[in-house]
Formats: C-alpha cells, sequence, structure tokens
C-alpha cells in the first residue's frame, strides 16, 4: 500500500529513515564497537584472510557495490574489484584461492548476477550475498550472507535497497575491520555516526518542498550531468541513473575530476551540473571544478554541508544535507538525488513507479 503517498517510489524514499534502522536492528554491540551478522559467523576468519573480495552486482546494485570497494579498501586493507555481472561471467575470470565473491541483489534474481556468483563458485570461489528478497535465488545459492531487511521494493527504481545495502556494506566492513586495523574507540565512533543516519535521513526529508522547487526549475533540461568523488563517486553515478530511468532525461555520472578528460565540452547553458560537495579532504578540488563549469555557463546544484554558507558563492542552487563522516556520507547524499529525479519525472508526466521498458527483476541476459 502507498500509505497516502502518491507513488511507491516515494513512499520508499521516505521510509529510509526506518529501513535503514531494519538493517542495522540487532546487529550492533556499540560497547564493543562491534558488529554481529549472524549470516557471516561461519566465514568471519575467511573474510578477514581474504585475499580479494570481488563484488558482483547489476545496475544500483552496483553502484552500491562501488562505495563498498572504497570501504573495504579504506578500513580493511582488503583489495575489491567491482565487477558488471553481466561482464564478469564471460570473462572466463581469474579466481584465486582466497578471492571471495559477495554478489548485491535486491530481487536475488537477477540473471546476470546470478550466473556470475554460479561462475565464481564453480572457480572455487567463496560466495557471498547481500540479498534483500528473502529466499530468492541468490540468497539461496550462496554460502552465506546478509539480509537488508529493507522490506518490498515496489518502485522499479531503487532507492530504499541502495541506501540498506550501503548499510550492509559498512556493517561488513566494520565487522572485518575490527579484527584488522580499527580500534574499539573508531568502531564505536563509526557505529555512532551510522545510528545517527536515519535521523539525518529525515532531515533530508524535511526539505522535499525545497527539492520540489528545484525540480520546478530544471524538469525541462534535456541533459544533466552528476559529478562528485571520492566515495560521492558512486552517488554522482546513482543520482544520473535514478534521473535517466524515471524522467528520460539523458543524465551522466562521472568523477568529478574526469569532466575534464571530455565532458567539459558539453558544459554550457544547457547542461546543468549536480555537484556532490560535501566537507572532505577534496572538498576544494571539487570547488574548483564547480568553477570551470560556472565560467563555461553551466548551471550547478550543489549538496553540500550544513554550515557550508561559500558554497552559495559558487552554486546556483544549494541542497543542504547534515554532516557525517565521509565514509558514511553517501547514505545522506544519495537522499536529495532521489528526490529530485522523482519530482523531475512527475512534472514531466512520467509514470515514476513504472518506467517504460523497464522490469523490476531483470531475470533474463
Ligand atoms: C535501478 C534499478 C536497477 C537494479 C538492477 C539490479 O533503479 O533498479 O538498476 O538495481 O536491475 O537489480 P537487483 O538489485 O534486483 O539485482
Amino acid at each position: 500500500e502507498k500509505q497516502g503517498f502518491e507513488h511507491y517510489m516515494l513512499k520508499e524514499i521516505f521510509e529510509q529513515p526506518k529501513t535503514i534502522m531494519d538493517t542495522m536492528r540487532g546487529r550492533i554491540l556499540r560497547e564493543e564497537g562491534l558488529v554481529k551478522l549472524g549470516g557471516l559467523a561461519e566465514v568471519e576468519d575467511k573474510l578477514m584472510h581474504a585475499g580479494r573480495i570481488i563484488i558482483v552486482a547489476s545496475g544500483t546494485s552496483w553502484h552500491a557495490g562501488l562505495i563498498g570497494e572504497y570501504l573495504l579498501e579504506e578500513f580493511c586493507r582488503i583489495p575489491v574489484e567491482v565487477e558488471y555481472a553481466s561482464e564478469f561471467r564471460y570473462r572466463n575470470p581469474i579466481i584465486n584461492e582466497n578471492d571471495i565473491i559477495i554478489a548485491i541483489s535486491q530481487s536475488g534474481e537477477t540473471a546476470d548476477t546470478l550466473a556470475a556468483l554460479r561462475e565464481g563458485k564453480h572457480k572455487g570461489a567463496l560466495v557471498l550475498g547481500i540479498v534483500n528478497a528473502v529466499g530468492s535465488t541468490i540468497a539461496r545459492e550462496t554460502h552465506a550472507g546478509v539480509y537488508i531487511h529493507a522490506g518490498p521494493e515496489i518502485g522499479v527504481a531503487s532507492t530504499k535497497a541502495f541506501t540498506s545495502q550501503v548499510t550492509a556494506l559498512v556493517l561488513i566492513t566494520i565487522l572485518i575491520a575490527r579484527k584488522k586495523y580499527m580500534s574499539v574507540v573508531q568502531g564505536k565512533q563509526m557505529l555512532d555516526d551510522l545510528q545517527k543516519i536515519p535521523a539525518n535521513v529525515e532531515k533530508i526529508l524535511a526539505q522535499n518542498d525545497y527539492i520540489r522547487e528545484l525540480a520546478e526549475t530544471y524538469y525541462s533540461q534535456r541533459n544533466f550531468l552528476y559529478l562528485g568523488r571520492g566515495y560521492n563517486f558512486p552517488v554522482a553515478l546513482e543520482g544520473a541513473l535514478k534521473l535517466k530511468e524515471i524522467s528520460y532525461i539523458h543524465a551522466e555520472g562521472y568523477p568529478a575530476a574526469e569532466m575534464k578528460h571530455g565532458p567539459i565540452a558539453l558544459i554550457d547553458e544547457n547542461m546543468p551540473v549536480v555537484f556532490i560537495a560535501t566537507q572532505d579532504a577534496i572538498y576544494d578540488k571539487v570547488i574548483s571544478n564547480i568553477q570551470e563549469v560556472k565560467a563555461r555557463k553551466g548551471r550547478v546544484i550543489c549538496v553540500a554541508n550544513e554550515g557550508d554558507e561559500q558554497i552559495e558563492k559558487h552554486a546556483d542552487h544549494v541542497i543542504y544535507i547534515p554532516y557525517t563522516c565521509k565514509a558514511l556520507t553517501p547514505l545522506l547524499s544519495v537522499i536529495p538525488l532521489q528526490l529530485l529525479a522523482y519530482h523531475i519525472a512527475v512534472l514531466r508526466g512520467c509514470d515514476v513507479d513504472q518506467p517504460r521498458n523497464l522490469a523490476k527483476s531483470v531475470t533474463v541476459e
């Protein structure tokens, strides 16, 4: 049921404070700064000694996987590859002895992701799942895994599953990192930050009317560029995917610094650029990318941290989000991009819950 919301997608966007909480529920031992994941209990040692983690997924789940790469490499110091399942399955991939494959899938039925995990399993890898649909094929065929507990996702565009996938990846990261390089204090700090995410998502959702107004300014554009760096690079990809799939506006996501290597040629007054420019070590670099866009008459929408007033000098519009540690930023920065895509699509008269040509679960290749 839509519970008073006009579309399932909007309902699911607004559910995120709860669904992120549901992904964490019962899995956090705050005092010890530890994470408990029953579904991985038997493979914890193997995870800790993994030589490499290969994440296989498609679409939005692949974007969550990219965030997983940043998390696992930074905090667990395990090399990670993130593979499109469709490419991995046919490439005769190299699997070494201590490699672990993690398949990420909302539906648990995506044909390519399933085939990729079967291929990995056949070559002897331990295969884990991060899945929403309980009892789905991917959940059944993996050796072990984590359910995200986001509840049924009806809107074809994935929203709450994405934030729960990222939450699950944060939990797995802390699980492994605490056995390796992460201290109890660091573990506690990250878990405290994670537990504040739902309330912070709530604050962003409270700006829904403002984001709808922004959508009114931009909905008739034909192209959009999304740029972010670090943990926000996958968010840029996800923001662009949300927009294109439900509004049919052409949109591309790039790592902000790649702009110079091609996309900058596209920039003029008809190419709005969405920047994710939260406060972190590479903030200044993002600001100079913004200036480069402004110098070419591009219109700039920025997702920035509350209190960052200097950004208003550079951007045409700013959406403020609460500050959190950089590794958790995607859980917040993606929310305004989901809402922006939603409102633009509605203003264009698109069927947001059932976009043309798309199926909720892609069970054929
Ligand atoms: C985008 C979207 C798709 C799915 C992709 C994978 O909003 O929904 O890109 O993310 O088809 O689906 P799952 O996660 O079910 O394997």
